[in-house]
């Protein structure tokens, strides 16, 4: 019989797409039941709450809103008005920060918005390079951040794999950027903000921190804030935050009117209402004391998967991690990135292979993975969960093409019974 999915949706709600759309329905049934057989260790996601997605499946998704609260280009706002009001209040509040837009769609959305802000096509904007752990909107060729401007990339240093801040600040004196991007998407070390905000102040740049990852990490208080350091934050809510799928912006008092111009009218339309209030949903869970516990939890349990995967024979990316994920080397284990994200696939262990420093390889083989801890950490685990895990993986991975199969089958086996213990979602 197929479980029941009780918290994710609202009973009548599901009962309705269950009769309207069989085939809809199965699909978000078939993807509980993958949150529920599998680990998921895939760095930018989590497990969202029942408050959240109740949000998140309201009516609230068939309002038109343009503009902002108390200002609007259509009526019957006034529901919407709380609600954008309540998330930016408590946005601020959370983040400290003068100003918060809760509108942008995603990370990209609120990254094009903050470029809109503060540049014109082809001013020089210094960003991290894709290849050492940046995002494709900081510069990549096949993205506006690259077409529309004119980047430069900083990267890491070859024998720490932390980022080369003598290497920002020579770039940045050479090139005289009109932006500086701060953040990445596979960096798992702190970031000295103070010194990309002296760089900034040095050459009369922008200071734009990218926090789309580790701000569910600041919400926290776990590891230090860009708020006081940067012109403008951007986020995701969706990552250790634990939110739903969406963007923000935090910035300062004096740059809050050209933020918000940015984001609506210039890049974007009606906002997501039922995702804005969301949004607010998922600030206040995480100004709750329960989730400064929960982020702490997240950062040990990446460090002792990260050490546990050391100690299955892999070299971890600069040496270890201080936030929600880890880069692993598997080359000493003789296979491609490619080929352990398959393994572990096979296994019901979700994560995904990854670029490391300097690496030869193409993107699609990668000589890494990338791991993260917010899902299993949402589903309670802790590190003794985290050094099986690390085995789990280690035994997948070690599978070779004769027996691939048979260790798979093996290895799924444990998973499926470590995820017994501590589901993702709960049944009735
Ligand atoms: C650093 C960084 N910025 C921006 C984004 C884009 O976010 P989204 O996928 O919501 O557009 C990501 C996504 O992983 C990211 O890691």
């Amino acid at each position: 019989m197929r479980p029941v999915v009780p918290t994710p949706f609202w009973g009548p709600d599901f009962a309705a797409l269950a009769s309207t759309d069989p085939e809809i329905a199965e699909v978000l049934l078939g993807e509980v039941d993958r949150l529920r057989g599998g680990l998921q260790l895939i760095a930018s996601e989590n497990l969202t709450s029942p408050a959240v997605l109740a949000a998140l499946g309201s009516t609230l998704s068939n309002k038109y809103a343009e503009g902002y609260p108390g200002a609007r280009y259509y009526g019957g706002c006034a529901q919407v008005d709380i609600a954008e009001e309540l998330a930016r209040t408590r946005a601020t509040e959370l983040f400290g920060a003068d100003h918060a837009n809760v509108q942008p769609h995603s990370g990209a959305s609120a990254n094009l918005a903050a470029y809109a802000a503060f540049c014109e096509p082809g001013d020089v904007v210094l960003a991290m390079d894709l290849k050492q752990g940046g995002h494709l909107t900081h510069g990549s060729k096949v993205n506006f951040s690259g077409r529309w401007f004119e980047p430069v990339s900083y990267g890491v240093d070859r024998g720490s794999e932390l980022i080369d801040y003598d290497q920002v600040r020579h770039l940045a004196r050479t090139h005289q950027p009109r932006m500086i991007v701060a953040g990445a998407t596979a960096y798992p070390r702190l970031i000295d903000f103070a010194a990309f905000r002296e760089i900034a102040d040095e050459v009369g740049a922008i200071l734009m921190v990218d926090a789309a990852h580790f701000i569910g990490l600041v919400a926290g208080g776990v590891i230090p804030s860009p708020v006081p350091h940067a012109d403008i934050v951007t986020a995701t809510t969706h990552k250790v935050l634990r939110g739903p799928r969406g963007g923000m912006i935090l910035c300062r008092a004096q740059h809050a009117k050209a933020v918000d111009k940015a984001v609506f009218p210039f890049t974007q339309g009606g906002p997501l209402m039922h995702a804005v209030a969301a949004k607010a949903v998922a600030f206040k869970e995480a100004a709750a004391p329960e989730y400064t516990e929960y982020t702490r939890k997240v950062v040990n349990n990446a460090r002792a998967l990260a050490a546990g995967l050391v100690a299955e024979g892999m070299r971890a990316v600069s040496g270890g991690t201080d936030t929600h994920l880890a880069l692993l080397d598997v080359r000493p284990l003789g296979i491609t990135g490619a080929e352990a994200e398959a393994r572990c696939d096979a296994a019901r262990i979700t994560l995904n292979k990854n670029a490391v420093p300097f690496d030869p390889a193409p993107p699609m083989v990668a000589s890494g993975i990338r791991i993260g801890s917010p899902s299993v950490t949402t589903q309670g685990m802790g590190e003794s969960e985290m050094a099986e895990i690390a085995r789990l993986i280690g035994r997948a991975v070690r599978g070779s093409a004769d027996n691939s199969a048979e260790v798979s089958a093996e290895v799924a086996a444990a998973v499926t019974e470590l995820v017994a213990t501590q589901p993702a979602y709960q049944r009735d």
